[in-house]
């Protein structure tokens, strides 16, 4: 599976986003270690904190497909600011302590930054996450 495959597939999921409240796009997807795609978008709520993010949304649907065996491989996060403002967007915590779990030490994370992509772990975005 190729960057490009992962790229394209968040670029569709963001298109199906559904941000009425922020005007904000995010589209995620993952290679599984099984060798599977998945993509997700953001979900908004009127009652804002219930708010799904791209990343959550795909790893999800993976687990939902693949079980809880499901390991990540790589995530790919793009998105596009209606605003016009900076496409920059780095997961949020949330998603970073989300995809720990089903990460290991290797798991790739690409996602825009303000100068392009910014390529580097899942272990790197959340040095010390929570655990018991
Ligand atoms: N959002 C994501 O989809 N992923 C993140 O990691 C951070 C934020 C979404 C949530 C909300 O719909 C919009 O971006 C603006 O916060």
């Amino acid at each position: 599976m190729t960057k490009i495959d992962l790229q394209r597939e968040a670029a569709k999921a963001m298109e199906k986003a559904y941000s009425p409240y922020s005007h904000f796009k995010v589209g995620a997807a993952i290679l599984t270690e099984a060798g599977n795609i998945y993509a997700g978008c953001n979900v908004e709520n009127i009652s804002y904190g219930l708010t799904i993010c791209a990343e959550r949304n795909a790893i999800v649907q993976a687990v939902a497909a693949e079980g809880p065996g499901m390991k990540l491989k790589e995530v790919v996060v793009t998105n596009h600011n209606e605003a016009g403002a900076s496409d920059a967007c780095s997961p949020c915590g949330a998603c970073r302590q989300f995809m720990i779990e089903f990460s290991d030490k290797d798991t790739k994370v690409t996602y825009p930054g303000e100068n392009g992509d910014i390529v580097t772990t899942a272990n790197n975005l959340l040095p010390d996450s929570f655990r018991f």
